[in-house]
């Protein structure tokens, strides 16, 4: 949700905030706009739409080498996306911009006080605001700018990462934080400041996490950071644990589509040296010193946005089943806001790729402020809800840059599932055969995925027959539920189809109505208990001419008679099988998507890290 990249060093700074900003267009793809100290003071060039038409601009970049400067890429919040809205934002006497991400939840208040003072906005935005109240602040105040910054950020509510420069300080870029993200990467002679660390890792991997309220200064190549409380603080640097092509196409022709066929591998990540079916163990290093609490629960809370909400679906019923801990499952934007009844004996786990995600990381403040423990399962290294939590385990899935999420969410149903494994076990509710028989299934599971890539092809004509569809339905039933909840969600996402979820017994409830021969109805059917049942919704929806899609496991006649176009999987543990059927579902949504010409990577309207309400 917009992303913010900032420079100052000896290369080219235009070169580097562009191409930063093209690594975080994830984040957001309404807007582009960078900010140059130049000899001639602050030159601003912003435009409507994507990087690359921000880039056409060579010509002005070429024409002012800069010394510092600082980039953003928008996600709409407040006002439409047009060339004004866009960022950096100047102050009105030009001499202060500014890039942010996130929202000033009190900017009308403050944009009447200082529209009293005389002050003229140009945008509708909350951020142009900002920059006013901090320029109005070191008139009013005759202070630095990093102290008005300081006193800017105790008047306003909200979320904030933001860089500011100044005309009279060249050599000077000042940033905070508060709820969003910030990373500032330490090179040879050369600071970056970015929302995530894509844009940093081409050139130095020595990266320092701002804290909340912590305020950095970059100035004459030196860096410093001020506690909330004006204390020095002695930055800890970490070291970056992946490489740049890990966030490069790597030959294929989307981010989404090499991040399903890295699935094997991605899986695989994720249980290494966590899980020993030859011996029998489970190792879990975020949260062995909290085993205790989470054997001792009484209720388990799930909570999280998105695909990986329908994760946490997943998770449900891996703990109920193995481990035989109530859970609930919740939407952490409802949780939050729903007074909800949470206390020291309840277990949360908030599931997050991104770990910045505004309305989860909320949702565990709230949990925390009742005395629940909570655990994260989070895909980015030091994102804040890493950082929040008590303990938790790392999907370790890679960076995933396609904003609609796949290789995310089958590590996090993989971390769910060594959670709910160990925690049966530790509780005496998993016999050793049981829990034996799982791990050993575990193993399989990279090897059986990678199977099933294979398929792609053949869902490629699956894929060509329904391509201009104008709705499908999704079915599945117990663990598969969420899968083809899951499997809409990335219909929708990417194709614009009209797609719903929904269990499959459900379906004579009311989506049995739309059924017609022009419905495609994908369902999951694979031989597990609810098998015999789902045979007879296929035929419900035969029965009424709608166009089945089935997923099955491999061999299955029964199934194959009934539907239009079936889909094989290997045989796999009934509880680990989402981890196979959420593949063709993923892979039918990227050929669909591809055949209508959609732009699969970055979507309309969305973006990969939500870090407004
Ligand atoms: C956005 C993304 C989704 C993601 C959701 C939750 O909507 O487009 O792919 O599932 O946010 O994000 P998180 O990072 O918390 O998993």
């Amino acid at each position: 949700m917009c992303g913010i990249v900032a420079y100052a060093g000896y290369r080219n700074v235009a070169a580097v905030l562009l191409k930063g900003l093209e690594r975080l267009e994830y984040r957001g793809y309404d807007s582009a706009g960078i900010a140059l100290m130049t000899a001639e003071g602050i030159k601003i060039k912003k435009k409507k739409g994507k990087v690359n038409i921000l880039k056409h601009e060579v010509s002005f970049f070429d024409l002012f080498p800069a010394s510092i400067g600082i980039g953003h890429t928008r996600w709409a919040t407040h006002g439409v996306p047009n060339d004004v809205n866009a960022h950096p934002h100047v102050s009105s006497s030009g001499r202060l911009a500014l890039i942010h991400n996130g929202i000033i939840e009190n900017y009308e208040s403050l944009k009447k006080e200082l529209e009293s003072k005389g002050y003229h906005f140009q945008s509708d935005t909350d951020t142009e605001v900002l920059v006013n109240l901090i320029e109005n602040i070191q008139f009013e105040t005759n202070t630095s700018l990093e102290d008005a910054i300081r006193l800017a950020t105790r008047a306003i509510v909200g979320a904030y990462a933001i860089v500011v420069i100044e005309e009279s300080n060249p050599d000077q870029l000042v940033a905070i934080r508060k709820g969003s993200p910030l990373v500032i990467g330490v090179g040879n002679n050369e600071f970056f400041l970015a929302s995530d660390a894509s844009p940093i890792v081409e050139y130095t991997k020595h990266v320092i996490y701002l804290e909340d309220l912590e305020l950095a200064t970059i100035k004459n190549m030196s860096l410093s950071i001020k506690s909330n409380d004006e204390q020095a603080v002695d930055p800890i640097i970490e070291r970056l644990e992946f490489e740049l092509e890990e966030i490069e196409k790597g030959g294929f022709d989307h981010f989404m589509l090499k991040e399903i066929f890295e699935q094997p591998r991605s899986i695989q990540d994720c249980f290494r040296g966590r899980v020993d079916a030859d011996k029998g163990i489970v190792t879990l290093g975020g949260i062995r010193d909290h085993m205790s609490k989470m054997i001792s629960a009484k209720r388990i809370i799930m909570t999280a946005c998105g695909t990986s909400w329908h994760a946490c679906l997943v998770g449900e019923y891996l703990f109920e089943e193995f481990a035989r801990v109530p859970v609930e499952v919740e939407y952490a934007s409802e949780f939050r806001y729903r007074n909800p009844i949470i206390n020291e004996n309840d277990l949360i786990i908030a599931v997050s790729q991104s770990g910045e995600t505004a309305d989860t990381l909320a949702a565990i403040g709230l949990a925390k402020s009742k005395g629940a423990t909570v655990f994260g399962v989070c895909n980015v290294v030091g994102s804040s809800i890493a950082r929040v939590t008590d303990a938790g385990s790392y999907t370790h899935a890679g960076p995933e840059i396609g904003v609609a999420s796949t290789k995310a969410f089958s590590a996090q149903i993989s971390v769910l599932a060594m959670f709910a494994i160990k925690l049966g076990y530790e509780n005496g509710n998993l016999n050793p055969e049981r829990y034996l028989a799982l791990l050993k299934g575990i193993k399989e599971i990279p090897h059986l995925v990678e199977k099933v890539l294979k398929l792609s092809d053949s869902i490629f004509s699956i894929a060509e027959a329904y391509a201009s569809a104008s709705n499908f339905l999704y079915l599945g039933r117990g663990i598969n539920f969420p899968v083809a909840l899951e499997g809409a969600l990335k219909l929708k996402e990417i194709s614009y189809i009209h797609a719903e979820g929904y269990p499959a017994a459900e379906m004579k409830h009311g989506p049995i109505a739309l059924i017609d021969s022009e419905m495609p109805v994908v369902i999951i059917a694979m031989k597990d208990g609810s098998y015999e049942k789902i045979v007879s919704n296929i035929q419900e929806v035969k029965a009424r001419g709608g166009k089945v899609i089935a997923i099955v496991t491999e061999g299955d006649e029964l199934v194959s008679k009934l539907a239009d176009h079936t889909i094989e999987l290997p045989p796999v543990n009934e509880h680990l099988s989402p981890l196979l059927s959420v593949i063709p579902l993923q892979l039918l949504a990227y050929q669909i998507a591809v055949l209508r010409g959609c732009n699969v990577d970055q979507p309309r309207n969305l973006a990969k890290s939500v870090t407004v309400e």
